[in-house]
């Protein structure tokens, strides 16, 4: 027998689906683009970090705009992942009501820490207290791995919510 209600059964599934889909399409779609930009940021980081330290090593001459770049891609790259973790957590908490759902989480934190340790660090830089440029290399390093990391957890959450 035809069911009455035959339309119900896909009117009500499908329509949840279009309501909770593309608020999270959404938060993933400006999750890759902001990570895209942040790997951009770390990639000119790397290239102009490299060239003060070449410079400062062969006591070389550096342009004189090298500095502010460095420090303004910089700026940049903190405020992309800083956004990263509002959008995460944000999203997470409107979708689930709570957070730590997957090892994205920790990566999530771990790429936070690094990244503001590196921003401290630099901050700290100066003649006399040579043990800030160590760390912030050092972060920066690790950070690399920190990143791959996050991308790699982020990428497979996001494989959930694809049609
Ligand atoms: C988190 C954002 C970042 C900020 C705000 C920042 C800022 C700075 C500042 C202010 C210095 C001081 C340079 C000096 O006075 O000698 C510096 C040095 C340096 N940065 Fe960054 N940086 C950032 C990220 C990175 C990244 C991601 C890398 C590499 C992947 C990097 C590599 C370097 C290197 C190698 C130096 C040493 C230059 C030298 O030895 O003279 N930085 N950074
Ligand atoms: C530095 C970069 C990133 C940070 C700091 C970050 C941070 C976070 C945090 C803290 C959460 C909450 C996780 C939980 O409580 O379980 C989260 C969730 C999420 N993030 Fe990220 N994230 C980053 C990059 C990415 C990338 C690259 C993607 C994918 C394109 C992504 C997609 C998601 C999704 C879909 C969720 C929802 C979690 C779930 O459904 O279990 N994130 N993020």
């Amino acid at each position: 027998m035809e069911c009455p209600h035959r339309l119900h059964h896909w009117t009500v599934p499908s329509t949840m689906f279009t309501m909770s889909l593309p608020s999270f399409l959404w938060l993933w779609r400006i999750a890759a683009w902001s990570m895209g930009l942040s790997l951009l940021a770390y990639l000119l980081l790397a290239i102009t970090g490299v060239w003060m330290f070449r410079a400062r090593r062969l006591q070389q001459e550096e342009p004189s705009w090298l500095h502010s770049f460095h420090y303004m891609i910089g700026s940049c790259m903190v405020s992309l992942v800083l956004l990263l973790l509002l959008i995460g957590i944000i999203g997470t908490l409107g979708h689930f009501g709570s957070l730590g759902h997957s090892p994205h989480l920790i990566a999530g934190l771990t790429a936070v820490v690094l990244v503001l340790l590196s921003a401290g660090s630099a901050l700290l830089i100066n003649a006399r207290r040579l043990w800030a440029r160590r760390i912030h290399i050092s972060a920066n390093i690790v950070l690399f791995f920190g990143f791959a990391w996050v991308s790699l957890t982020g990428w497979s959450v996001v494989q959930k919510y694809l049609p």
